[in-house]
């Protein structure tokens, strides 16, 4: 618990940027019975600036003296994905619970390390799919659950950016790319929906609206399709785009035997403009920060619930890992022009059933 306030949990965000400062503002602000302690960023400036906002005196550069300071329960892990598993390993080491953005790490091996790390450590480890707190997206599940339209047949979930990449996206080696950094949240929903796991994935990849990163990085794509196997012979898809313009756009589809479901909205809000020279007009989504803003807060709180309640995380490593696995399987096919198996854990339900 935090020293100066025993009844909440002490949390320090690493890395206070564009992510980081959602939940660094969630837990200052918005998050019950716990506390933002600390903040951490290895850039000086981005560090202040975070610091200065949100009035929290202890900022660190390095990350192991915040993992040093008794004041920090619990960490929410917000690095780039490069550097996820050596700040988890060295948080589970140090005793304190993580919180770790998506994607969980470049490959299943470092994930594999970081959920032994965690369990080892007797700390929690919560994977940062804030979709699984969304009001819609746990009402759609719940519906599908309930049979609402029979049994399910194929998913199909997309997730379109508007902005032009960080330059560490661009390089596959570094990012994972588009599949990793945009797409992570749709495999995992379809993993959560369809209730089984992805065995198998055919995926193209191209970049159409980068020309500025084409030389530069040549294996870089900003727009990728990808088909899924699901265990138990079930389909689906997933559509990923960066760089788009246009919007920030997350949806998905549910096609069952008696029925679809949608989930996602494409409008801003509920202002509709009528002109002679536009016609109708309304706004696209901004961004994910403000489709999301609710489900953050919710996925923030209920770590600190898991905390103080010593319960297991609704999102898991295991669900971190299996989304990697699919990364992983999609960049290989891309660059191989095939299809590609997924390398499941022991604990994934084997190959078979319904064809
Ligand atoms: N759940 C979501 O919807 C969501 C949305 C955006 C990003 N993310 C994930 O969050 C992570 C960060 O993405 P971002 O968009 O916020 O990136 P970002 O570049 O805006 O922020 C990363 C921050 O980490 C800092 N940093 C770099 N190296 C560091 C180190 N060694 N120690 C401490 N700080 C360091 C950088 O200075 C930067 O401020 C990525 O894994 C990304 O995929 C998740």
């Amino acid at each position: 618990m935090s020293r100066d306030n025993p009844n909440k949990i002490g949390v320090c965000v690493i890395g206070s940027g564009r992510a980081g400062m959602i939940h660094a503002r969630n837990f200052g602000r918005r998050v019950n019975r716990g506390r933002l302690v600390a903040l951490v960023d290895a850039h000086a400036e981005t560090l202040s600036a975070a610091q200065k906002e949100l009035e929290i005196e202890r900022g660190y550069a390095d990350f192991r003296d915040a993992l040093a300071d008794p004041r920090v329960d619990a960490v929410v892990v917000v690095t780039p994905t490069a550097l996820h598993r050596e700040v988890v390993l060295a948080a589970a080491r140090a005793g304190k619970h993580v919180l770790c953005e998506k994607p969980m790490a470049m490959d299943v091996q470092e994930c594999d390390e970081m959920i032994a790390a965690c369990k080892d450590g007797g700390v929690k480890l919560q994977i940062g799919f804030m979709r699984r707190y969304d009001e819609s997206f746990m009402a759609a599940s719940a519906r599908i659950k309930a049979g609402e339209i029979g049994d399910v047949v194929l998913i199909k979930s997309l997730t379109h950016g508007p902005s032009v990449p960080q330059e560490w996206m661009y390089d596959i080696r570094k990012s994972n790319g588009p599949l990793a950094e945009v797409n992570s949240h749709d495999i995992d929903t379809l993993r959560w929906f369809a209730g089984s796991e992805i065995t198998e994935v055919y995926a193209l990849g191209g970049n159409f609206r980068c020309p500025q990163a084409a030389a530069r990085y040549p294996d870089f794509y900003d727009n990728v399709a990808m088909v899924c196997r699901f265990a138990d012979g079930r389909q689906g898809f997933i559509d990923g785009a960066v760089s788009v313009g246009y919007g920030y756009d997350a949806r998905t589809e549910v096609i069952g035997t008696r029925g679809v479901i949608f989930v996602g909205r494409k409008e801003q809000d509920s202002v509709v403009g009528c002109s002679t020279d536009r016609g109708i007009a309304q706004q696209f989504v901004t961004s994910w920060r403000t489709l999301f803003t609710e489900a953050y807060v919710a996925e923030d709180q209920d770590f600190v619930d898991c905390i103080r309640e010593d319960r297991d995380p609704k999102v898991q490593g295991i669900d971190g890992r299996m989304a990697v696995a699919v990364v992983n399987a999609g960049n290989r096919s891309i660059t191989e022009r095939s299809p590609v198996g997924v390398e499941l854990t022991p604990r994934a339900a084997p190959a078979g059933g319904r064809r």
